[in-house]
């Protein structure tokens, strides 16, 4: 049976303090969850909220880990420092990162790797922007970026991969895609695992729904049997509506 989750990406949002803060709201909020839950935060925040959820079933997650191992890259961080913080996942490939820090398939591949290499747990985004949706290329993108990153990896390590489906034209964006287009997709997502490691483990693959999923849309976007949960942002900075969300699951 595959993992259900539900993760928050904080993306660059909220100070230290604030940070610290929304996370001891959701220690206290989050005792027994019916899935696994992690929260996505800046690299700054990793030390303290990795701590401060010690003994919580919420697990941490740094958004971005280099491309290099160590040394004279100023203003990196290395995967080997997101773990030393407590951190136990890295999340890689979203949509911002490769559009806005020209992240390309092979930096990402590299840095997944380098990540699972550390003993990280990765969450692995893939996801087709408005133009290739409108012109019928979703799944082409997403096969591509596939291939591209993560089907190197050998099954043992892919046992350590979330892949999380991001249509880019949902992400803030308010436009969520219907339960319907994101069955579709999250299906053929699990088809390709399937063809690439076998049906054993392409059932137990997780694959989470991200975009504007909100404590409104959660439950039906959860109840398509291959939509495994959510990767959260806007709606996760809010503990309350983090916790619907956890609880839609
Ligand atoms: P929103 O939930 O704000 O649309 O963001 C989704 C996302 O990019 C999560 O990684």
């Amino acid at each position: 049976m595959r993992t259900k989750m539900v993760a928050g990406n904080w993306k660059m949002n909220k100070n230290l303090q604030e940070g610290v803060a929304l996370a001891t709201e959701l220690k206290e909020a989050v005792k027994n969850p019916s899935c696994a839950v992690v929260i996505g935060t800046p690299f700054i925040h990793l030390a303290s909220v990795a701590e401060l959820l010690k003994g919580s079933p919420i697990k941490v997650a740094a958004e971005n880990c280099a491309d290099k191992e160590k040394g004279a890259y100023t203003g990196e961080v290395s995967a080997e420092m997101v773990r030393s913080t407590g951190a136990e996942y890295c999340i890689l490939g979203h949509s911002e990162r490769r559009a806005y820090y020209h992240e390309d398939a092979a930096i990402l591949k590299e840095k997944v790797l380098l990540a699972l290499a550390n003993g990280l747990k990765v969450i692995f985004c893939i996801g087709e922007v408005k133009e290739e949706r409108e012109a019928g290329k979703q799944n082409e993108v997403v096969k591509e970026q596939l291939e591209g990153s993560v089907f190197n990896l050998t099954a043992e390590q892919w046992a350590n991969i979330t892949l999380a489906y991001e249509p880019v034209w949902a992400i803030g964006t308010g436009l969520t895609a219907t339960p319907q287009q994101a069955q579709e997709m999250h299906a053929y997502i699990r088809s390709l695992v399937a063809k690439q490691y076998g049906e054993q483990v392409a059932d137990d693959t997780t694959i989470l729904y991200g975009g504007s999923c909100n404590e409104k849309n959660a439950a039906e976007l959860f109840a398509n049997p291959d939509v495994d949960g959510g990767l959260i942002g806007g709606a996760s900075l809010v503990a309350e509506k983090f916790m619907a969300i956890i609880n839609a699951r």
